[in-house]
């Protein structure tokens, strides 16, 4: 059975400490420390309930890499509505409200992430709306900005995210991804920034990651975009 909310807060506030990511340090979050003793102290629990693995419980390198994007450049957002789609612990939707972002939603499968990310965002004074929603295939969303940081991480989630991206750009949203090398990364995609970021080495093999900030090469230039954003 899904965890109440209060239990999902305790347990994000019992297994983590707050922590600044190595590439974005304007930003707390409630982060586990280390990787092997949250994995083995959650598998019961997250068996018993149902949930993933608690891939909220860290910054990864693809959403450190759009995050720190996001505020180097923040006429991105700046003023806009925006989606900070699959947040995990909404490091990318946290940096989007500190750039300018008018408004900012925060949305994830797993009820522990949209948890994580509101308490995240309490720390940090950011405003963000969490939901929890599969918005996969549903191309009337109503923001002018979708925000993806790490959502190539395996080959289902690629078939399902890839060709989402692609139509949102094309009806106009501005789309940036932030992708630490997965496998599963579109080929075609536009590189726009490139960040040396150190990883936790028992997550991702390795202490450094080399992630990118892509956007879908069927993004029209700033001037041919269409007033009718999402419809
Ligand atoms: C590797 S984590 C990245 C989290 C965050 N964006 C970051 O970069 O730190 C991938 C996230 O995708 C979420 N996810 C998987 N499928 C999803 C879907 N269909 N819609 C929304 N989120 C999804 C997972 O729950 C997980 O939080």
């Amino acid at each position: 059975m899904a965890p109440t909310r209060a239990e999902a807060i305790a347990f994000v506030e019992a297994h983590t400490t707050l922590a600044r990511p190595p590439l974005v340090p304007e930003v707390e979050l409630y982060t586990a420390t280390e990787v092997t003793p949250l994995w083995q102290v959650t598998q019961g629990w997250l068996d018993d309930t149902g949930l993933e693995p608690p891939y909220w419980a860290f910054a990864w390198a693809g959403g450190q890499a759009l995050a720190r994007f996001i505020l180097d450049h923040p006429e991105t957002v700046r003023g806009k509505s925006v989606l900070d789609f699959a947040c995990g612990g909404g490091v990318v939707g946290i940096a989007a409200h500190h750039a300018g972002a008018a408004r900012v939603v925060a949305v994830d499968t797993d009820p522990l992430a949209v948890v994580a990310a509101s308490l995240n965002a309490r720390a940090n004074g950011a405003t963000l709306a969490t939901e929890r929603r599969d918005l996969l295939g549903d191309a009337a969303i109503e923001q002018e900005v979708v925000l993806a940081g790490d959502v190539f991480f395996d080959a289902r989630m690629a078939r399902r995210v890839e060709p989402w991206l692609r139509a949102l750009a094309t009806r106009g949203v501005t789309v940036r991804v932030g992708d630490p090398g997965r496998a599963y990364v579109p080929g075609d995609f536009v590189p726009l920034a490139r960040f040396e970021v150190p990883v936790p080495p028992d997550l991702e093999g390795s202490a450094w990651r080399s992630a990118v900030v892509l956007r879908p090469p069927e993004e029209a230039p700033a001037g041919a975009r269409s007033a009718t954003i999402g419809r």
